[in-house]
């Protein structure tokens, strides 16, 4: 199992940064899409995220209807297996419907790829994304989100629902591991 004691974590993005962003971030979906949106976050790292998110869409007049799917490209380690799985899928159709895709990181890409390719086969009328953190430096696949909290550098990010091993997600904020 893990190593007794935690890892010292140097901060990146306070939990009141994230919270002031967040606001923004609603703000400009609520500014820029329909007050109606069908919301897709995409677990496991996004649940933390999309728990603001949807709560800040609410005070920004956004009515979002909430499903969630579960898409897998990573090991237990921090690096990409290069491979999308869907582990498990949303339970309702989005035919029709304006689907907000919600991610806590894009990295190389594939994942949020994935995902909107999959609502627009689905026959959704419309599909945009929304993720907290863009990571371009790691792009393999060419996609941009509509709407991004923070771009960061090429360094493995935890906290805010983001993980390593499942570890880390309850942080508050967003940091980096110090070496050990
Ligand atoms: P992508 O398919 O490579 O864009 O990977 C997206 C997924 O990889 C995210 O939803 C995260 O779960 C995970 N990921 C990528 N970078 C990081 C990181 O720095 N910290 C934690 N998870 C990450
Ligand atoms: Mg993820």
């Amino acid at each position: 199992m893990s190593a007794p004691g935690r890892r010292q974590i140097d901060v990146v993005f306070s939990a009141d940064e994230i919270a002031r962003r967040v606001e923004e971030i609603a703000a400009d979906i609520a500014r820029r899409e329909g007050r109606e949106l069908f919301v897709i976050v995409v677990l496991k790292g996004s649940f933390v995220f999309a728990a603001d998110l949807i709560r800040a869409l609410d005070r920004a007049g956004v009515e979002a209807r909430v499903d969630f799917i579960t898409l897998s490209s990573y090991g237990k380690e921090s690096a990409s297996s290069g491979e999308v799985r869907l582990a498990r899928d949303v339970s309702d159709d989005v035919r029709g419907r304006s689907v907000m895709i919600v991610d806590d990181i894009l990295d190389t890409g594939r994942t949020l790829r994935f995902a909107r390719d999959l609502m627009i086969d689905r026959g959704a009328a419309t599909v945009r994304t929304c993720v907290l953190l863009d990571k371009p430096s790691n792009r393999v696949v060419d996609i941009a989100a509509d709407h991004v909290g923070f771009t960061v550098g090429n360094q493995f990010v935890v906290g805010y629902g983001l993980d390593l091993g499942h570890l880390y997600r309850g942080l508050s904020y967003i940091g980096v591991l110090r070496q050990p």
